[in-house]
């Protein structure tokens, strides 16, 4: 049974209160075994740099080998983050006890003292951000037929949460560094630390925005109204940037090419949406299984929610159970500082988060007349690392 309450305290000055409920809440999760950190530090030899696998916003991640031989990830957050000890609870909460093929699982946790440490099965292959997008290095070739499983695979974790396990889930963190890729390159969504749980009858959760910039649907940046379109969203910038085999963002690009969306909508007017697949495939690719896909990234990075597929349409597009309506698509929205006129109509600027180190955005627009009308003032807590 899992615990759908997280109480953890906010105030800062009193740690002991906050000692007392996460160990509450900890001790609520059943499933989550509870780890020793002597036992972790043996296994990660005193957490050695060396054995390091990952970096988030929170903290390193550390490879290690448990007393029983199993090899895991340990991912250490950092003891002075507020945020990080509301994400060390959520992730607890949220994916104790949940297993699926395409979601990391977790093994347990360790919050002795001021530790705070997540224990996960460690995955040899790392994140989609460092192999597939992050440089050649890693020297994995990503075949048209490995990234269609990836796809799929990924579809199929999302459509898992959103509509298979009660209650619902939105990831709210999407995203190519939070996709890990066993031994034989089968995805798993990892990164629960922004989850929220979402009970049948809500239509929509009124939330403090938080995400990464680049893959945030664009109402839910403005207005903070979460549903699972917001988590479908991101799913159309990662399936963009599969294919694509680019990050969404590149600053580098010219402004009408610096996003994704825009280049693949361009591309769409212009009839040649093929042409945004990856040229690491030099042509060894399915053409039209290729423009399907990037058709299904459209779809789903549609401006109204609404317009958006659910995940299980999105999984029967993918796998060829149902045809792709292409006279439904049209542009995709995007955050004011991706879209067309930006710097005229929008001003974008930083502020500090207390205690989670971390920078907030703050947004506003002036513009009327566009899409963005609505967007008064948001501050967007970016989990971008
Ligand atoms: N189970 C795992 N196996 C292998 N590498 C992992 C695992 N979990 C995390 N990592 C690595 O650590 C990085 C950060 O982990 P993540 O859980 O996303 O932390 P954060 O919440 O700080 O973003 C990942 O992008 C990945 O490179
Ligand atoms: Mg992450």
């Amino acid at each position: 049974m899992r615990c759908f309450t997280i109480c953890c305290s906010r105030d800062a000055s009193s740690p002991t209160r906050q000692r007392v409920n996460i160990d509450a809440e900890i001790s609520d999760v059943e499933n989550a075994k509870l780890y020793s950190y002597k036992e972790l530090k043996i296994a990660t030899d005193n957490f050695n740099p060396a054995n390091k696998i990952g970096e988030g916003g929170f903290g390193s991640v550390y490879k290690g080998r448990l007393k029983d031989g199993t090899l895991a990830a340990i991912k250490v957050l950092s003891a002075e983050s507020q945020q990080g000890v509301r994400e060390f609870l959520t992730e607890i909460v949220v994916i104790s006890g949940i297993e699926h093929e395409n979601l990391v699982k977790l093994y347990g946790c360790c919050a002795e003292e001021d530790h705070r440490i997540l224990v996960y099965g460690y995955l040899e292959n790392n994140s989609l951000s460092k192999t597939l997008l992050g440089g050649r290095y890693s020297g994995i070739q990503f075949s048209w037929k490995t990234r269609t499983k990836i796809c799929i695979g990924v579809a199929r974790g999302i459509m898992f949460l959103h509509e298979e396990i009660q209650p619902h889930i939105v990831h709210r963190d999407i995203k190519a560094s939070n996709i890990l890729l066993d031994k034989d390159l089968n995805p798993k969504i990892s990164d629960f630390g922004l989850a929220k749980l979402f009970p049948d009858n809500q239509t929509h959760i009124s939330t403090r925005v938080a995400g990464t910039i680049g893959y945030m649907a664009p109402e839910y940046a403005s207005r903070g109204q979460l549903t699972r379109k917001a988590d479908i969203y991101s799913f159309g910038v990662l399936l963009m940037e599969i294919v694509g085999g680019r990050f969404n963002t590149n600053k580098r690009l010219p402004s009408e090419d610096k996003h994704i969306l825009r280049r693949a909508w361009r591309l769409h007017e212009q009839g040649d949406l093929v042409h945004l697949v990856d040229t690491a495939l030099e042509g060894d690719f399915d053409v039209d299984e290729a423009h399907k896909y990037l058709k299904i990234g459209l779809l789903c990075t549609q401006e109204k929610p609404n317009n958006r597929p659910s995940m299980s349409s999105v999984v029967r597009m993918l796998t060829g159970e149902m045809v792709v309506d292409e006279k439904t698509i049209s542009r995709p929205g995007l955050m004011p500082q991706f879209a067309p006129m930006e710097s005229s109509q929008s001003n974008i600027s930083y502020t500090s988060s207390p205690g989670s180190g971390k920078k907030d955005m703050l947004l506003s627009s002036q513009n009327t007349t566009m899409t963005y009308a609505t967007m008064s003032y948001t501050s967007i807590y970016d989990r971008s690392n």
